[in-house]
C-alpha cells in the first residue's frame, strides 16, 4: 500500500505494512529504531540503484557519446557507502585525501574518480597522482603550476581538468551557488583567466588537459543555466583551438523534499546538457566528449530517511504546538544553514489523517535548532517515532557533535535485509573525549 502523498518523496520500496507502520524495504521501522536506537538513518538499496539506472537510461536515449556517473561523495560517505556505489559502477567525485582513500580502499576504479577543491593540499594532488585518477580538477592559475610542479617532481604527466566559472547567478539558496563572478571556485571566464589556463596546460609537457569541468550550484531547479554554460564553456574551447576529450557540467540538480514542492525531471536535465554538448560538436566540429555528471543530491538524497523518537511536547503561549524529537541539529545542520523545508510522518501511523499543525524542534541547545517550522501531522506520543524523507544528502556528511551528540547508525535496507553502513558513533572512547595528556 502506497504512502499517499508522500509517494514521490519516499524511498520507492516505502510501504505501509501489515502492522501499519511505514517500511523501507520490506523492513519495518519501528523495530529498526527500537532495536539501534535514534536517531538512526536509513538508506534504501533500490532507490539508489533506481536513481543510477534512471540516468544511465537517459543517457542512452540522449547522448549518442560515451557518458558516465560520478558520485559526489560529499554527500554522504562511508566505507560500507563506497562498497555498495563502487558495486554499481559509478565514479566518484572526491574531495578529500580521506575519500580518495575510501574510494581506493573500496574498489573504485581511479579511471573513474576525479579530485575536487579550491586548496587542495600538495599531499592530495600527490596521492591523486600516484593513484593515476580520472582528473586532478584544476582550480586556479596557482594550482595549476603546483600540480605542474608536483608532477615534474615525481616524473608523472597529470591529467586534469579545468573547472571554469562561467560568472551566472542562478535561483538557489546564496550559500549553495558557485558560478557567479564573485565564487571562490573555478577559473573564471570573465577576467580572461580560464583561456590562460588552457593555454599554459596545452602547452606544458608534464600536464595532460583531458578535459573541462563546471559546477553551477546545488538544489537547481532550471535546466537553461546548465545550457548557457555549457555553450561558453565550448566557446572558450574553441576560442582557444583546444578540443575536450571530456566535459563535466557538475551536478546540481534539485530534489524535492516536500509533497508541495516543485516537480523536477530529471530528463529535462539529461536532455538540456546532452543537447547543449552536441550542439556545440556541430558548431565546432567535434567528436562526442565523454560527459561526465557528477550528481550528489539527486542520486542520494530521496534514499534516505531519518527516524527520530518523539519526546516531550508543550504549547507556546501563541498556540504553537511543539514536538521534540532526539536528534536536530547536529544530525541535520540544513534548516539552519539553508532554511531548507522538510516533511514527516508518524512511522505508527503514516495514512492518519494530518489533525495537527505542529513545529518539529530537536533536543539541542540552540533556539535554531528546528526541523520542521510547520509539518501537518496525526496525533502523536511520546515513545512513537518520526520518519523524515529525503534524508539521505549533505545531513550526516554535515553532522556534529554538538552538545557532545553522537552521530546516528546508519543503515542499508534492501530486500527485507538489514546490513550497518556506520555503527552509532560511540563517544565513550572517542579520543577527544577520553584524552588525557
Ligand atoms: N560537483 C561539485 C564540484 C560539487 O561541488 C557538488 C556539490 C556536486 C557536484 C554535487 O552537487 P549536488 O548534485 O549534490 O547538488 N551542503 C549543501 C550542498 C553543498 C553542495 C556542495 N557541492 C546542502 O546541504 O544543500
Amino acid at each position: 500500500m502506497a504512502v499517499a502523498n508522500f509517494e514521490a518523496i519516499l524511498p520507492v520500496s516505502a510501504d505501509v505494512n501489515s502492522n501499519g507502520n511505514l517500511s523501507v524495504a520490506g523492513v519495518d521501522l519501528a523495530e529498526l529504531a527500537k532495536k539501534y536506537s535514534t536517531p538512526l538513518y536509513v538508506y534504501d538499496g533500490a532507490t539508489i540503484q533506481h536513481q543510477v539506472s534512471t540516468l544511465r537510461s537517459l543517457f542512452k536515449k540522449y547522448y549518442p557519446g560515451e557518458a558516465a556517473i560520478a558520485y559526489a561523495s560529499k554527500v554522504y560517505f562511508s566505507y560500507q557507502m563506497a562498497r555498495k556505489l563502487a558495486a554499481l559502477g559509478v565514479g566518484l567525485d572526491v574531495i578529500s585525501q580521506t575519500e580518495l582513500r575510501l574510494a581506493q580502499k573500496a574498489g573504485f576504479s581511479a579511471d573513474g574518480v576525479h579530485l575536487h577543491g579550491n586548496n587542495k593540499s600538495e599531499a592530495e594532488i600527490k596521492a591523486a597522482l600516484i593513484w593515476g585518477v580520472q582528473a586532478i580538477v584544476i582550480d586556479s592559475m596557482e594550482e595549476l603550476r603546483l600540480v605542474e610542479a608536483l608532477a615534474e617532481e615525481m616524473d608523472q604527466i597529470a591529467r586534469i581538468w579545468l573547472r571554469v566559472t562561467p560568472g551566472l547567478g542562478l535561483h538557489t539558496h546564496p550559500h549553495i551557488q558557485t558560478s557567479h563572478s564573485d565564487s571562490k571556485f573555478g577559473l573564471y571566464i570573465q577576467n580572461g583567466e580560464a583561456a590562460e589556463a588552457i593555454q599554459y596546460a596545452l602547452k606544458s609537457d608534464c600536464l595532460h588537459l583531458t578535459g573541462l569541468h563546471m559546477h553551477l550550484g546545488s538544489q537547481i531547479f532550471e535546466a537553461e543555466p546548465y545550457r548557457i554554460a555549457i555553450e561558453m564553456m565550448c566557446n572558450l574551447a574553441a576560442e582557444n583551438n583546444y578540443i575536450p576529450e571530456e566535459l563535466s557540467p557538475g551536478g546540481g540538480w534539485g530534489v524535492r523534499y516536500t509533497p508541495e514542492d516543485a516537480v523536477n525531471e530529471v530528463e529535462t536535465w539529461v536532455q538540456t546538457v546532452s543537447g547543449a554538448i552536441q550542439e556545440a560538436c556541430v558548431r565546432h566540429d567535434w567528436p562526442y566528449p565523454k560527459l561526465v555528471l557528477e550528481p550528489g543530491r539527486w542520486l542520494a538524497g530521496r534514499a534516505g530517511v531519518a527516524v527520530y523518537s518523539i519526546g516531550m511536547q508543550k504549547t507556546t503561549p501563541n498556540g504553537i504546538h511543539i514536538i521534540a524529537v532526539d536528534g536536530g541539529l547536529a544530525d541535520n545542520p540544513r534548516v539552519a544553514l539553508y532554511q531548507a523545508r522538510y516533511s514527516a510522518l508518524v512511522v505508527e501511523a503514516p495514512q492518519g489523517s494530518p489533525s495537527e499543525k505542529v513545529r518539529v524542534v530537536g533536543k539541542f541547545c540552540e533556539s535554531g535548532d528546528v526541523l520542521i517550522q510547520e509539518a501537518h501531522l496525526p496525533p502523536a506520543v511520546r515513545g512513537q517515532h518520526l520518519a523524515i524523507p529525503v534524508s539521505g544528502a549533505y545531513q550526516l556528511s554535515m553532522s556534529s557533535n554538538y552538545n557532545c551528540a553522537s552521530r546516528p547508525a546508519v543503515l542499508w535496507l534492501e530486500d527485507g535485509r538489514v546490513e550497518i553502513l556506520q555503527p552509532r558513533e560511540d563517544l565513550d572512547s572517542s579520543p577527544w573525549l577520553v584524552y588525557e595528556p
